[in-house]
């Protein structure tokens, strides 16, 4: 028998706000509801920080109550995470670390501190218990399948094990764990990330084979073997090119493991998310430049590397933007004059009025930006 419809609450408030969004006009019901509760408004996706976790000394597990319109991730998923600083509103991009299958309909973040990372900082030091953030819904294809893998090999180094942990908790939470071969990467024994969890996780279910590689950690074998390479990955997986792989971490990482798999011809079988965009090495000579950011009448002095998101925003400026790496265009900024330089592939660009994303470009001499 087919289950009679109800209006659950939510149906009720939608048809509700519905009715006085007439008399909230020029704003909505939803503007007014953030003033009581930020987690009803459904113009702007919010959360509340509902508790912080210490995972290392620099990385932080922040645990999320979503508001309306949210919808649950795929295990492996990100989101976008904004926090005000200083007067300044910031945006980036988080994995989600927890498994979908939470109960208590909240999910989890954890972010690490990284060098000259405004954000990041701010994320892992100051924000506590019953803080609001706004944030984005889950997005991304770096996710499970629907039918788990039979065998999966997962490579991660630092924070790059925050989405492979959401895949493993499903997993498990699932009890659906198949043979799992897990190569994390940490430069010591203290900074693993959720290293507990996995040393238990690893005892407790003989299929999970964890292998931990420090990279600065004092001993026999040099420094530069513990990194990834060809000889530590066939003696650790023997049969690598045959699982479906994912991979996640830092830039000198993926770019050996992606260079790899071609390699071998199974580079279909190898699925990478990064946290940032991958950009190409610098041209011998960059040129630096005055950037003049013609909309808000702001000048600024350029490296020639330094990406315009960022020198805007160290002059104070708040340009739009999102992902911060090239994917998402909400940093698109018109050029008026001079010449930028895709810091992705150093392409030039210099036709006046083209469209450039100022978060992976960078000035190469002069230029003018309507930001
Ligand atoms: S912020 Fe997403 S492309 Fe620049």
């Amino acid at each position: 028998m087919q289950p009679q419809s109800q209006a659950g609450p939510r149906t009720l408030l939608s048809r509700f706000t519905a009715l006085t969004d007439a008399f909230a006009y020029p704003l909505r019901t939803s503007h007014y509801l953030e003033l009581v509760n930020p987690l009803w408004t459904t113009h702007a996706l919010q959360a509340k920080v509902v508790s912080v976790w210490d995972e290392t000394a620099d990385a932080r597990t922040i645990t999320l109550k979503p508001g309306r319109n949210w919808r649950s991730h795929r295990p492996g998923q990100h989101l976008r995470v904004g926090v005000p600083i200083g007067g300044m509103h910031y945006t980036r991009t988080y994995s989600i670390s927890s498994a979908p299958e939470s109960e208590d309909e909240t999910f989890t973040i954890t972010v690490k501190a990284i060098g000259g990372g405004r954000m990041s900082h701010h994320l892992v030091r100051n924000i506590k218990p019953g803080d609001y953030l706004p944030i984005g819904v889950p997005q991304g294809d770096f996710y499970l399948p629907d039918a788990n893998p039979v065998e999966p090999l997962f490579i991660s180094a630092g924070s790059g094990i925050t989405p492979i942990m959401s895949m493993l908790r499903s997993m498990v939470a699932q009890e659906r764990l198949p043979h799992v071969t897990h190569i994390h990467y940490a430069p010591h024994t203290y900074d693993v990330i959720f290293g507990q969890e996995l040393q238990a996780l690893a005892a407790k279910h003989p299929r999970y084979q964890l292998h931990l590689i420090y990279t600065r950690e004092p001993g026999e074998t040099a420094s530069q073997k513990r990194h990834f390479n060809p000889e530590i990955l066939n003696s650790l997986c023997p049969d690598w090119g045959t699982r479906d792989t994912w991979a996640c971490g830092p830039q000198g990482l993926l770019d050996t493991v992606e260079a790899h798999w071609h390699q071998a011809g199974v580079a279909r079988q190898l699925r990478t998310e990064r946290f940032r965009a991958q950009v190409a090495a610098a041209p011998k000579e960059v040129t630096a430049g005055t950037v003049r950011f013609t909309a808000s009448g702001v000048t600024a002095a350029s490296d020639g590397v330094i990406n315009l998101l960022r020198l805007a925003e160290d002059q104070g400026l708040n340009p739009p933007h999102g992902c911060r790496m090239g994917i998402c265009h909400g940093c698109d900024a018109k050029l008026t004059a001079g010449c930028v330089r895709d810091l992705r592939t150093n392409a030039l660009l210099n036709e006046p009025g083209a469209i450039v994303q100022i978060c992976v470009c960078a000035a190469a001499g002069d230029a003018e930006l309507e930001v």
